[in-house]
């Protein structure tokens, strides 16, 4: 299969929970959640695709950038890109049970796993959710790193303590999940946590905490204050609170506060190789992709969510050709007209 091949399949699959939409910029499906869209108008989706389409690259030609590496390393990993699989969980609230978490979750991991990258699994109120993600992480020798929901303190620790046990590179919490209904719902309350919390949380671990979620520059001091191994400048897809700006409005500031102290992900909008370049440039160390992928997964499994890794990571380097760019380490704001 090819990547049309598999966002066709995907579009048929999907049966109208996902249009596919050749731009997806979350217009169509607005307001959408559960589903794939953004809450409310949509506008937070909305904006982080405006964001990053704004932004112009700045091409060269006169180099000597002619075979760039597209490797890097985070949490002790060598990866083949600097492109992550985002959380994308919910099988059976989002997808209406078109696949199963496990197969959804398989899909990311197994996929990444086959492009030389890695991705996450997410939580939820279902309480098969997080093991289901985890048990997945677990049958591809650890290469994934579960995010589970701002619950109490003593429910973060515990699934920590079950992701060390599975042998996870890294882990983390959606700190942008705090004001989600569906799990104050079901009675298992999610909320904000205090600096202090946060610094709790990074000791009780040995491994790297990865903090999801951060739009505010004093939100990411405050990460890397309490000595989080990294943050996601994320609006969570814009799946929770209506008009945040995009996240490639915020990452320039956020990045320049904290990008020495620890690592910098960001998501939201990235659909191209080009878009993970503007990423780079504006500062952050790595991105994650959630939608683009969630095709590949519905389209082809593993295979489908490898496919679009491929082609990102293929269009990143040509990217970086037309940037002088020889490493990722050298992408910068002068790839960009500002
Ligand atoms: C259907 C769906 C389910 C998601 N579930 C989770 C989740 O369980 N936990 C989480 O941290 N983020 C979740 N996200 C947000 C993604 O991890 C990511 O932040 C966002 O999708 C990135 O934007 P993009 O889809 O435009 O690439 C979900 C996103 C979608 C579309």
């Amino acid at each position: 299969m090819n990547v049309k091949e598999v966002r066709q399949e995907a579009k048929k699959r999907f049966n109208g929970i996902c249009r596919v939409c050749r731009e997806c910029n979350g217009v169509v499906c607005a307001g959408e959640f559960p589903g794939i869209g953004g809450v409310g108008t949509g506008a937070s989706f909305i904006n982080n695709h405006k964001a990053l389409a704004a932004l112009r690259v700045k091409m060269r030609v006169v180099h000597a950038a002619s075979d760039p590496e597209t490797s890097t390393t985070l949490f002790g990993q060598k990866l083949s890109m600097p492109i992550l699989g985002a959380v994308v969980a919910g099988a059976k609230m989002n997808f209406r049970g078109i696949v199963t978490e496990e197969e959804l979750a398989t899909a990311f991991i197994a996929g990444a796993r086959q492009a030389g990258t890695l991705a996450m699994t997410g939580d939820g109120p279902d309480p098969s959710l997080y093991p289901d993600g985890l048990r997945v992480i677990q049958q591809n020798g650890g290469q994934g790193i579960p995010i589970t929901k701002p619950r109490d303190q003593a429910s973060i620790v515990a699934n920590f303590r079950q992701a060390e046990a599975a042998g996870c590179v890294a882990l983390g919490t959606d700190l942008d999940a705090a004001g989600i209904l569906p799990m104050r719902a079901a009675g298992q309350p999610v909320g904000p946590k205090t600096a202090a919390q946060l610094k709790e949380l990074v000791q009780s671990t040995p491994l790297p905490l990865i903090l999801k979620g951060i739009m505010c520059v004093e939100d990411a001091l405050a990460a890397a204050e309490a000595g989080a191994a990294a943050i996601v400048v994320s609006n969570h897809g814009g799946r929770v609170l209506d008009h945040t700006p995009g996240t490639a409005e915020v990452l320039p500031q956020i990045a320049q506060a904290v990008r020495r102290d620890l690592v910098v992900l960001v998501d939201g909008g990235v659909r191209s190789g080009v878009d993970v370049l503007k990423m780079l440039a504006l500062g952050a160390h790595a991105v994650l992709v959630g939608r683009p992928l969630a095709t590949g997964a519905i389209g082809a499994g593993a295979d489908g969510v490898r496919l679009i890794l491929e082609q990102m990571r293929n269009e990143l380097k040509v990217a970086m050709i037309y940037t002088g760019c020889a490493g990722v380490g050298e992408i910068g704001e002068d790839a960009l007209w500002r």
